[in-house]
């Protein structure tokens, strides 16, 4: 791929950002056909927040860009390209409305963590360089994707449940907190241990998610484990 050298931390700062930046500008495509698809009422609303956010991340880039005299464009994220076109092919199935919410879930994290762990490189390098305005701006966008990526982990702790038992989840939507999240293992098991146990092991409801899993047969913190390798060995 023809870019620039990447000869400093600086070069490579600016690489990413560009990478961010191409990345944000595909998820304001996606987002409002996955909020489209979605039944829930609560995970379209959050669909629609984040592409509310997302266009505020776009400016805040901009900034950064303008503040260290670079252009944002020269870059395609082929990752988000991959990401978004598994989202697509999503949205192509003939799938139970609950179950295309649960799977959207997946999809939607799965576009959160790649974004954090863009955001936290980038916040990191821009620290090293002395670049404070800037981090602050990029560390805004990552507080963002992370409090996106928990909102998403507490709504499937609701939906998928819905998505087990084949209900409406509209009717979950509204319903308990937390509500069967026991059930969780036969349908997202992976979505939720994926967004879920990375955030949750500081609160109390995904602490609770967890002790749920292990009373409905499967095995807490070796559960994610295991759904990682399993994720892994099915590519
Ligand atoms: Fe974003």
């Amino acid at each position: 791929m023809p870019s620039d050298s990447l000869d400093t931390l600086h070069d490579l700062f600016i690489h990413e950002l560009r990478d961010i930046y191409d990345a944000e500008k595909q998820l304001l495509k996606a987002l409002p056909k996955m909020s489209a698809a979605a039944q829930s009422p609560e995970l379209k609303e959050a669909f629609d927040n984040h592409l509310r956010e997302t266009e505020e991340q776009v400016s805040r880039l901009e900034q950064v860009f303008s503040d260290l005299s670079e252009k944002p464009t020269g870059k395609s994220c082929k990752a988000m390209q991959g990401l978004v076109a598994e989202s697509n092919e999503l949205l192509g199935e003939d799938a139970n409305p609950s179950v295309m919410d649960a799977a959207l879930i997946v999809a939607a994290q799965k576009v959160e963590h790649y974004e954090i762990a863009g955001y936290g490189s980038v916040c990191t390098f821009g620290r090293l360089l002395g670049l404070d305005d800037v981090t602050e701006l990029l560390k805004q966008n990552m507080a963002e994707e992370e409090k996106t990526d928990k909102l998403l982990t507490s709504i499937a702790e609701r939906l998928n449940a819905a998505a087990e038992s084949g209900e409406q989840s509209s009717e979950a939507g509204g319903g308990e907190g937390g509500m069967g999240a026991n059930r969780v293992r036969a349908s997202g098991g992976r979505q939720s241990s994926g967004g879920g146990n990375r955030r949750g092991r500081s609160s109390s409801r995904a602490k609770s998610s967890n002790s749920r899993t292990k009373s409905s047969g499967t095995r807490g913190r070796s559960t994610s484990k295991r759904s990682r390798s399993t994720a892994r060995s099915r590519r």
